[in-house]
């Protein structure tokens, strides 16, 4: 394993990214995050907003114990809170083929919030499948399989503070 990007650029790239969202949601925010993944990123981009925010999760399951994408996406946990008229941030740890956000975006738009946007920390363009709209990225990736800062293999690697490629 090896580190692709330092603790130290992710943290600051966050609080870019935390300012940026505050600057566009001066009524406030509701994020909603996509476990597991995004976690720690949701936890670190909430503590660097000290604007009225408020926050949900769902889970979505996608890939199994698998480093590639089955495609087909299954709904785990739904929000606890409707959207309708809300201004909404979906936070993605990783958008690789995309096909996890467009269903997000899909199921989540439906239910009418005033402002649908997506904040992504990890983006790999290269291995999208269908065109999806990421308003704020953190960094974009080669096609390589990475974890830390919340993303797994197997259920592991979660707790890294960097993130890193498995050689
Ligand atoms: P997509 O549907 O192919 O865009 O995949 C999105 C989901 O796959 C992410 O939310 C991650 O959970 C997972 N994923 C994609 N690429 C990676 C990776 O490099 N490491 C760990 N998880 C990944």
């Amino acid at each position: 394993m090896h580190i692709l990007i330092p603790a130290d650029d992710i943290q600051r790239r966050v609080r870019e990214m935390a300012a940026e969202i505050e600057r566009d949601h001066p009524d406030g925010v509701h994020m909603i995050a996509v476990l597991k993944g995004a976690f720690v990123f949701l936890s670190d981009l909430a503590r660097a907003m000290p604007g009225r925010c408020s926050l949900d999760f769902m889970a979505v399951s996608s890939y199994g114990t698998s480093t590639r994408s089955s495609g087909q996406v299954q709904l785990l946990k739904d929000l606890d809170s409707g959207l309708e008229g809300r201004d909404v941030v979906i936070v993605e740890d990783i958008v690789d083929t995309g096909l996890t956000l467009a269903y997000m975006q899909q199921i989540l738009r439906a239910r009418s919030p005033r402002h649908l946007r997506t904040a992504c920390l990890l983006s790999k363009p290269s291995r999208r499948q269908v065109d999806v709209a990421v308003d704020y990225t953190g960094f974009e990736i080669e096609d390589q399989f990475v974890v830390g800062y919340g993303l797994d293999y197997a259920e592991q690697y979660r707790n890294l503070p960097h993130i890193a490629v498995l050689d």
